[in-house]
């Protein structure tokens, strides 16, 4: 049994998440039609990734006894100014998911609902990975600048990215 605050809270972050995988799906249909495939492919997984975090929320929500009423989705931008604007957007993006989710903490904490808290905690650590790995590729992006080869490289590797399977 969770609180009505906090079943609203957590249908708000169910919201973020599916928000996010609609973020990353038009980062990667951006990427494809500037021909970064390898970048278009890594933000499909991205997008794959944060379709399982909302399903572990929804899964939660429902063995809670919560009835879901999903909330309408806002319009993702199209337009990211180029490659490294892609991933400066997602690591900005992140970070606000990051604020969200030590909120909801806090807010768990305060409750004591130490089974929401236990959930959300999962998702604090995967937002550790997520950042760092968004960092490390804005750094890459940053050194090659407008060079082609070095483009073309992280494009590769990008691409050579394989879907883990994160979430119940
Ligand atoms: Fe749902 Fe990008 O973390």
């Amino acid at each position: 049994m969770i609180s009505s605050a906090m079943e609203e809270a957590l249908l708000t972050q169910l919201n973020q998440e599916f928000y996010s995988a609609y973020l990353y799906l038009s980062m990667s249909a951006y990427c494809s039609h500037l021909e970064f495939n390898g970048a278009a492919g890594w933000l499909k997984l991205q997008y794959e990734e944060e379709h399982t975090h909302a399903t572990k929320i929804y899964n939660y929500l429902v063995e809670q006894g919560v009835q879901v009423i999903l909330k309408d989705l806002d319009k993702p931008p199209s337009d990211f100014g180029g490659i490294l604007g892609v991933f400066t957007a997602s690591l900005e993006h992140e970070q606000r998911m990051t604020s969200r989710l030590n909120d909801l903490s806090d807010q768990a904490l305060k409750e004591k609902d130490h089974a929401t808290y236990n959930l959300l905690q999962w998702f604090v650590n995967e937002q550790v990975e997520e950042e760092a790995s968004l960092g490390g590729i804005i750094s890459k992006l940053k050194l090659v600048k407008d060079d082609g080869y070095g483009l073309l490289m992280i494009d590769n590797e990008l691409g050579a990215r394989k879907l883990v399977e994160t979430a119940a």
